[in-house]
């Protein structure tokens, strides 16, 4: 098997309104987890069901495992009872009346994989796995709402699909129970080595869960790539934005060598970036950037400029300062129980690698 998973060109137009998914393509390797993250709405549980037989695509091709599970040009549509895929979602689906033990062994008994004489120990063994060996024989009703989701999450686990499917399965969960999970739940999937997508608007989770995060927004996948490159060098303003680059300065491209861009920024001064984009000297560009990049009292050795602090906002383990640059603004974020600044004039440096330039479209990606 090449890929676990392949989505080329997918597309879900409902009977109204613009298109659901619009045009996304991407491939999960066996045993890699990507999690599609976006604001509600964005297309990611349409995705999902797309992938899942639950939903019937307008266009493209899915692909499980090699095998060619959905294309509408080609009259393919294979149903969800055969694609071999496990899903979770947000709602704890366990049946009410059974224990643990017979929830999780139910999906055995009811599909032909599986089943067999070492049902049993194949139901033992994902009980240990998810940490319920000892409630086995305990009513479900009898459960928190962690040990209901972990036998929902047993229960997809237990057939060993080639795929799992998981809609924002922690976010009834208070948030304490939601941190705990999340870190299992990675630890559950890398020790059995199933191939997972997904779905969440949490960030966090994203990060933690993700060998791969993709930002969707309007039906479109935005950037595709590891957590550490989604953070620190994003393919897209939305991206930016969407993951906590708050900060917005506005100015004109003076020159571009490889990937730098220099970007007048009118009475603030002049700025040095790095972008994804074509930007060339003449345009107008935005400079995306993190409060907590933002280097207060420090002066270069690139990107050096002085401000004034206007206002500052001390929250216990960190300070809040607003900014004024020229005539622009800025947030800075510092950790610590020390509010080290006073208002007034700053010395202050943008590490030119935390400062992305984007073609200036005039939206504010909120
Ligand atoms: N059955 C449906 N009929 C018509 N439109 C739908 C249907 N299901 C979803 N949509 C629309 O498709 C778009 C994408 O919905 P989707 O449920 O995929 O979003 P989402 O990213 O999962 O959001 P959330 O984070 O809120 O769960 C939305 O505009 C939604 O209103
Ligand atoms: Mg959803």
């Amino acid at each position: 098997m090449s890929t676990a998973l392949q989505i080329k060109d997918l597309v879900k137009q409902f009977a109204t309104g613009k298109p659901a998914v619009d045009g996304v393509s991407f491939d999960v390797p066996p045993g890699e987890i990507v999690v599609l993250l976006g604001p509600s709405g964005c297309g990611k549980t349409t995705t999902l069901r797309c992938v899942a037989g639950l939903e019937h695509p307008t266009g493209g091709r899915i692909s499980i495992a090699d095998r060619v599970v959905s294309e509408p040009a080609k009259g393919i549509l294979v149903s969800p009872r055969e694609r071999d895929i496990g899903m979770v979602f947000q709602s704890y689906a366990v049946w009410p009346h059974m224990t643990v033990r017979q929830n999780v062994a139910y999906p055995l008994k009811h599909r032909r994989a599986g089943g067999g004489g070492d049902a049993k120990s194949k139901v033992d063994e994902t009980l240990a796995l998810v940490g319920l060996d000892a409630y086995a024989e305990r009513p479900v009703t009898a459960l928190s709402g962690g040990q209901m989701q972990r036998v929902a999450l047993a229960r997809s686990l237990v057939y060993r699909p080639h795929l799992l499917l998981l809609d924002e399965p922690l976010s009834n969960l208070d948030a304490k129970l939601r941190i705990r999970l999340r870190d299992e739940l990675r630890r559950i999937l890398k020790q059995t080595g199933m191939t997972g997508l997904y779905v969440t608007h949490d960030q966090s989770e994203a990060v933690v869960l993700g060998d791969r995060i993709g930002v969707m927004r309007n039906g479109k996948l935005l950037q595709m790539a590891p957590p550490g490159e989604i953070y620190n060098r994003p393919a897209d303003p939305f991206v930016a934005n969407f993951t906590g680059a708050a900060n917005v300065l506005h100015g004109k491209v003076l020159a571009r060598n490889g990937d730098r861009v220099t970007i007048d920024l009118g009475a603030a001064g002049r700025i040095d970036a790095w972008t994804p984009q074509p930007l060339a000297p003449g345009d107008k560009a935005r400079v995306a950037l993190r409060a907590e990049n933002i280097r207060l009292g420090e002066s270069g050795p690139a990107n050096a400029f002085s401000g004034r602090i206007v206002e500052r906002r001390y929250q216990g383990m960190q300070t809040l300062y607003d900014v004024v640059l020229g005539d622009q603004k800025l947030e800075v974020l510092e950790l610590g129980t020390a509010a080290r600044h006073a208002p007034g004039e700053i010395a202050l440096t943008l590490p030119p690698d935390s400062c992305w330039a984007y073609l200036e479209d005039g939206s504010d990606h909120d």
